[in-house]
Formats: C-alpha cells, structure tokens, sequence
C-alpha cells in the first residue's frame, strides 16, 4: 500500500462536497500535507476546520480559480517551497451547466443551439483545468526525479505518486449534458494518456465516475428528476454519499495495484 505520510496533495473544488470529503479522509489517513484549492472562500474556513478536526496542521488554503495558469503555477510553487514538491492531485473543482443540445421553441418553431460560451466554460473548468493540474502534479515528481538522478521508473524508490480524476456516470452520455457530459468523457482520454505517459515517472492516474451525490452540485439540479427517475434504480435507493465517494478514490490512490477506471455508481447508467 502506498505510504500516504510520504505524500504531498492538491486537490482542486476543496471547499465542498466530494473534494472536502477526499480531504478529510486522506488527512485521517496520515498524509503529510494537502494544498486545499477554491475559488470560493469557504475553503479557508474548510480547511481550519479540517485541521481541527485532524489535530494537525495539513491542510493549506488557496483561494482561486482553477482556469488561472498564473494561479496554478504560485500554488504549486508555494507547496515545493514549504514541502519540496506535490506527488498527488485530485482536480475535482467542477461546474454543471445543463440545457438541451438542441431545442425548438414552440412558439417561433425556431431552434436554439446550446450556448456555445457556457460550452466552453465547461470545457475549460472541468476538462482544460483538471488537465492542467494533474500534468502540473507529473512536471513536480518528474522534477524532483531528474535532480534526484533518477531515470525511468523501475520500482524501488520513493519518488512517485498518483492522481484521480472525477470523472462522471454522465462520461456515457446524458440527456440535457452536453457540455458536462463532454468534459467528463474528455477527461477519460486525458487519463488514459497520463495513465501511459506518466508511469515513467512511477505515477498511476485513474478517473472514478461517480453516480448522484449529496452534494451542492446536485442540490442545486431539479430533485424530481432526480427521484423520479435516478433513485428509484440505484441499489441504495438515495443519492450517494461524498464519503462514499471519496471512500473510492482513496481506495484508487493507496492501492498500487489499481489503475484506470471505477464506477461509484449503485448500480445507475443514464437511459437513453
Ligand atoms: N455530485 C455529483 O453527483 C457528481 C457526480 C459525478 C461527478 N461529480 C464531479 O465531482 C466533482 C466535485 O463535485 P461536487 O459534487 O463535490 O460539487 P460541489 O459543487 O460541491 O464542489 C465543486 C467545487 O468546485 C469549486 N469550483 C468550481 N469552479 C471552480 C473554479 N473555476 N476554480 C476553483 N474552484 C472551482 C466550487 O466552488 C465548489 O466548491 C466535480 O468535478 C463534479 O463534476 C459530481
């Protein structure tokens, strides 16, 4: 199992949801230190209350948007300087932006075409930036692996590490997704090509897709569609809890022997 106290963290979207549960359990599992990012303030006050709840000072806050390279960039060099580099990146800060791809007013009997500005919104949020981060996470190990006089990766030593993207059951296509459901199914041959790339440098990088869960994100969407026609069909019969999830992608990181893909799902695929 990998030794999580040897681990440096950024996980992006931390101030909520699934992101503060992954948060939470890898700080109760011993690693070392977690850059919390956010745009919205709250991640200041998430990650005190993490620290308190941990006993520790683990958790750093940065505030800011995952889309701002400058931003980026003064994050990841914020934590080599206090920790001398980042091994582990969960990119989970994510929007939704539903609406039919194509939808004809009755009135008019015009059709309207799906914003294309809040497409590339999406694409950037959930899609460019979680790329970003995570490649950002390979240039840190593959820095310290070449001034450390290492070559490829061939096991043994200590300079390595993992990323999980947050994929989504709506990566497979769902009604009124477009966008959303383009940026999750992107990220499946962001990972996949990471996945290939960067095991040089000893790293795994997985994606886990994730069904409904109880988070702002859902909150926020219509509940009848919801329980009308989601709840119903998963084996829990509610919507997933961010432990649950993050439960998973914990399981993804410390186990060296999973790589790829997991569907945290209870048993629901989109219908067509
Ligand atoms: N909740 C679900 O059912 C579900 C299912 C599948 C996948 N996901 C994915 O899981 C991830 C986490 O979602 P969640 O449900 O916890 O949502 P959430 O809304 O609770 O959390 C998302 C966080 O991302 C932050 N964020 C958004 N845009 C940002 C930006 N540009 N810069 C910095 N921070 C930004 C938000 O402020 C928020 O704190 C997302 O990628 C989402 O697509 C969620």
């Amino acid at each position: 199992m990998i030794d999580l106290s040897k681990r440096v963290a950024v996980i992006t979207g931390g101030a909520s949801g699934i992101a503060r549960a992954v948060a939470r359990q890898l700080g109760r599992e011993g690693i070392r230190a977690i850059g919390l990012v956010d745009f919205s303030e709250a991640v200041h006050g998430v990650s005190a209350e993490i620290n308190k709840y941990l006993g520790r000072d683990c958790v750093i806050p940065f505030c800011g948007d995952v889309t701002d390279r400058a931003f980026r960039t003064s994050v990841f060099a914020e934590m080599k300087r206090r920790y001398g580099g980042v091994q582990l990146c969960v990119p989970a800060a994510g929007i939704v932006r539903d609406g039919l791809a194509v939808r004809v007013d009755k009135a008019t009997k015009t059709a309207k075409l799906y914003d294309q500005d809040l497409m590339e919104k999406t694409i950037s949020v959930n899609l460019v930036a979680a790329a970003y981060w995570a490649m950002e996470t390979i240039a840190s190990v593959a820095e310290c692996r070449a001034q450390a006089g290492l070559g490829g990766w061939k096991g043994g030593d200590e300079v390595q590490g993992e990323i999980v993207f947050i994929g989504s059951i709506s990566s497979a296509g769902n009604k009124g997704q477009v966008a959303y459901a383009a940026t999750k199914a992107g990220l499946e041959g962001v990972q996949s090509t990471l996945a290939k790339e960067a095991i040089y440098y000893g790293m795994r990088v997985a994606i886990v897709h994730p069904g409904f869960t109880d988070t702002p994100m859902v909150r926020a969407m219509d509940p009848k569609i919801i329980e009308d026609t989601v709840l119903p069909r998963t084996q829990l019969g509610r919507l997933l809890a961010p432990e649950e999830i993050a439960d998973a992608i914990c399981f993804m990181i410390k186990n060296p022997a999973v790589s790829g893909a997991l569907w945290a799902d209870a048993g629901w695929h989109p219908p067509a």
